[in-house]
């Protein structure tokens, strides 16, 4: 499929040639996030970016990620901000702010919500997260990470060693990225949770229907002993009846620079979707790992700028048209990295 005028509401939605070329536009854009030149590619579209639950690296790298097309951003943050307070329904504004936009970034509490909206708009709708159900553009900029950590030891995704530890009942990122990584062969997953968080049945049948092997622990040094990469995610609290049920599993699964060399081979890449909980009590991540080169989290971050970017130009459908409107910045380039 083309994302030529599509909404991007589902992993789903992908197969590995759509892939392959997205990432490949997505290649063309990094002179662009690093502000070596600038593009005009997208001057004069709008990006109505709708955040309804809290944000900040998915909102910003989206609304960057136009800008750096050269387009306008307008926002909207909370659902207490906008007339979703007042009753409006999900059809209502998707009917009026598709009105003002020509494209549409959506997050919102609620699992099918954002399908909801698109299904009303009248311009394509990018899925920002819908609750605990999918968190697409996560997905791609994660795999589109992992192609490049296993590329630089002379690997690819097929064949794949990964560990997802967590909240992986509430995690929409893993929700995601499991199933956007059925698309290769072979895949080895070991899902590290607490029995009650674990991944949902339906995901593990299919990653299994697939060809797939699962291996389910709650021990986290024997689930990241044989991995190429570790995926760590946050205990998602806001998706508990109540902070305490969720404090009995924050900081249950922690990993730091003893536990890394301690259970893992040397190689092993450390992703997180990020934000990590860095209190005490949680600490799933630890700083102590900020200078261990195969911690990937800010590569990540910075891939995350080149794929939205791929995907905007490619439902609008100028990928290839970048460099044409490409122009010199007039500014002096004092970024370090
Ligand atoms: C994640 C999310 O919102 O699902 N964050 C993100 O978009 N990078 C993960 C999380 O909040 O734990």
């Amino acid at each position: 499929m083309n994302i030529l005028g599509s909404h991007i509401l589902s992993v789903q939605q992908f197969d590995r040639a759509n892939i392959e070329s997205l990432f490949q536009v997505a290649d063309t854009m990094r002179p662009y996030a690093r502000r070596e030149k600038m593009t005009t590619v997208l001057q004069g579209a709008i990006l109505g970016s709708l955040f309804f639950e809290p944000s900040t690296r998915t909102r910003v790298s989206f609304g960057c990620a136009f800008n750096l097309l050269g387009g306008e951003v307008r926002e909207t943050v909370g659902i207490e901000s906008s007339s979703l307070t007042k009753g409006e329904s999900l059809y209502d504004t998707a009917r009026v702010l598709s009105g003002y936009s020509d494209l549409i970034v959506m997050r919102h509490p609620q699992p099918g919500s954002v399908a909801e909206f698109a299904s009303a708009s009248r311009v394509p709708v990018v899925n920002g997260g819908d609750g605990a159900n999918e968190h697409p553009s996560q997905a791609l900029l994660d795999l589109f990470t992992m192609q490049q950590e296993m590329a630089g030891k002379s690997r690819g995704i097929d064949n794949l060693r990964i560990a997802m530890v967590g909240d992986l009942k509430h995690g929409r990122t893993v929700h995601s990225l499991s199933q956007l990584l059925c698309l290769y062969r072979n895949i080895s997953f070991v899902f590290v949770s607490p029995k009650a968080l674990a991944m949902p049945e339906e995901i593990v049948d299919r990653l299994m229907a697939a060809g797939h092997t699962v291996v389910e622990t709650e021990d986290l040094a024997v689930g990241i002993a044989n991995v190429d990469i570790i995926y760590q995610t946050r205990i998602q609290e806001e998706r508990f009846a109540s902070k305490e049920e969720a404090n009995q599993y924050r900081g249950r699964f922690r990993i730091n620079q003893y536990a890394y060399s301690q259970f893992c081979q040397p190689s092993t890449v450390i992703m997180h979707p990020l934000p990590r909980d860095s209190r005490a009590d949680a600490n799933e991540l630890d700083n102590d790992l900020n200078d261990n080169p195969n911690l990937a989290i800010f590569r990540q971050t910075d891939n995350g700028v080149l794929v939205r970017m791929a995907i905007f130009a490619s439902i609008l459908g100028v990928g290839k048209e970048v460099d044409r409107y490409a122009r010199p910045i007039s500014w002096k380039n004092v970024r370090k990295g």
